[in-house]
C-alpha cells in the first residue's frame, strides 16, 4: 500500500520553527476515534512504540513489530487532519545502520502516510540520523531514558544525574547537528531539560522533564486515565476514564442480567410501523 493522504497542513519544519514559541502539545495516539480527539487539540500525534505495552498488553516496547506500527499508523493517520503524525521506530528496525533504518522509516512512511519517524538514542545514533534527514525521511530524535534501552539501562530510570549529565547533553547536541528537527526528552532532570532546550536549535518535547522544554507529550492513555497498571510520576491523570468504563460495563451487566437492556426501543419490530423505520 502506498501512502494515502495528500501533502498535509503541518510538516517537520513547522514544527521546528516552534522553537521557543508556544509550547507544542503532544500525545500519543493509537487508533482513529483517539487520533480524532488528539486531532482537534495537539500539534503532534505520536504512534508510540508504547502501544505493545499500552494497548497489548506487552511487558515492555521490545516486542513490538513493524506491522503493528504500521497498522496502528495508518488507523490515526486516518483521524489527524490537522496534527502532524510521527510514527515510532520499533526496537530492532533501525540499529543496525543507516541502510536498515532508511528500509524501514521509508517502508513506515509510505505504508502509512505519515510525514516523519521517531527513533531512540543520542551520538550513536547520530550517523544515522543524518542519512535519513538528507534522503527525505524528517526524524524526530529521543534521548534521556530510552525504554528500548530498558535492559542495558537497568530499568525506567532517571537518565542524566550527576555524572551523566554530561553525556546527555551531547547526545542531544549530536541529534541536532545530525538534523532531528525535534527532540524527545524523557525522565531528565528538569535543570539539565533546560539546559538542552537552550543549548539545541531544535524544540525539545519533554516527559518527566520539567517545565522548560518547548512541549509537552505524554501517553493519552495515562492521562486519561485509562491505562492504570502503573502511574508514573510525571503522570498527571485529567481523567478517570478507566472508573467510567468500569461503573459501566457493571452497569450493562447488571441490566442484560436483570434483562432490562435491551429495552423495546434498543429492538427492531416484526412490522414496520406506516412510513416508519425499522
Ligand atoms: O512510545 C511512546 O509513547 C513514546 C513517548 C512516551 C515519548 O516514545
Amino acid at each position: 500500500m502506498s501512502a494515502t493522504s495528500a501533502v498535509r497542513s503541518v510538516l517537520p519544519p513547522d514544527i521546528k520553527a516552534r522553537k521557543g514559541g508556544q509550547p507544542l502539545v503532544v500525545l500519543t495516539a493509537y487508533t482513529t476515534p483517539i487520533a480524532r480527539l488528539v486531532d482537534a487539540h495537539c500539534d503532534i500525534a505520536l504512534v508510540g512504540d508504547s502501544v505493545g505495552m499500552v494497548l497489548h498488553g506487552m511487558p515492555s516496547t521490545l516486542g513490538v513489530t513493524m506491522e503493528m506500527m504500521i497498522l496502528h499508523g495508518r488507523a490515526v493517520v486516518r483521524g489527524c487532519d490537522k496534527a502532524m503524525v510521527v510514527i515510532d521506530m520499533p526496537f530492532g528496525s533501525y540499529e543496525e545502520g543507516p541502510s536498515q533504518a532508511f528500509r524501514n522509516a521509508s517502508r513506515l512512511m509510505a505504508e502509512t502516510g505519515a510525514p516523519a519517524v521517531k527513533l531512540e538514542g543520542g551520538l550513536h545514533m547520530a550517523e544515522t540520523i543524518a542519512f535519513l534527514t538528507a534522503r527525505g525521511v524528517p526524524v524526530m530524535a529521543h534521548v534521556g531514558l530510552t525504554p528500548q534501552a530498558l535492559n542495558t539501562l537497568g530499568g525506567y530510570k532517571v537518565v542524566g544525574r550527576d555524572d551523566e549529565a554530561a553525556k546527555v547533553m551531547a547526545d542531544a547536541r549530536a541529534v541536532d547537528d545530525a538534523g532531528a528537527f525535534a527532540l524527545v526528552l524523557e525522565k531528565v532532570p528538569m535543570g539539565l531539560a533546560g539546559d538542552i532546550t537552550r543549548a539545541t536549535s531544535i524544540p525539545t518535547i519533554g516527559i518527566g522533564a520539567g517545565v522548560d522544554c518547548d512541549g509537552q507529550v505524554l501517553v493519552v492513555d495515562d492521562m486519561l486515565g485509562l491505562f492504570t497498571a502503573f502511574k508514573p510520576k510525571f503522570v498527571k491523570r485529567f481523567g478517570a476514564l478507566a472508573e467510567a468504563a468500569d461503573a459501566a460495563i457493571a452497569e450493562y451487566a447488571a441490566e442484560v442480567r436483570a434483562r432490562t437492556f435491551p429495552a423495546v426501543e434498543h429492538s427492531f419490530p416484526d412490522v414496520l410501523p406506516p412510513k416508519g423505520k425499522a
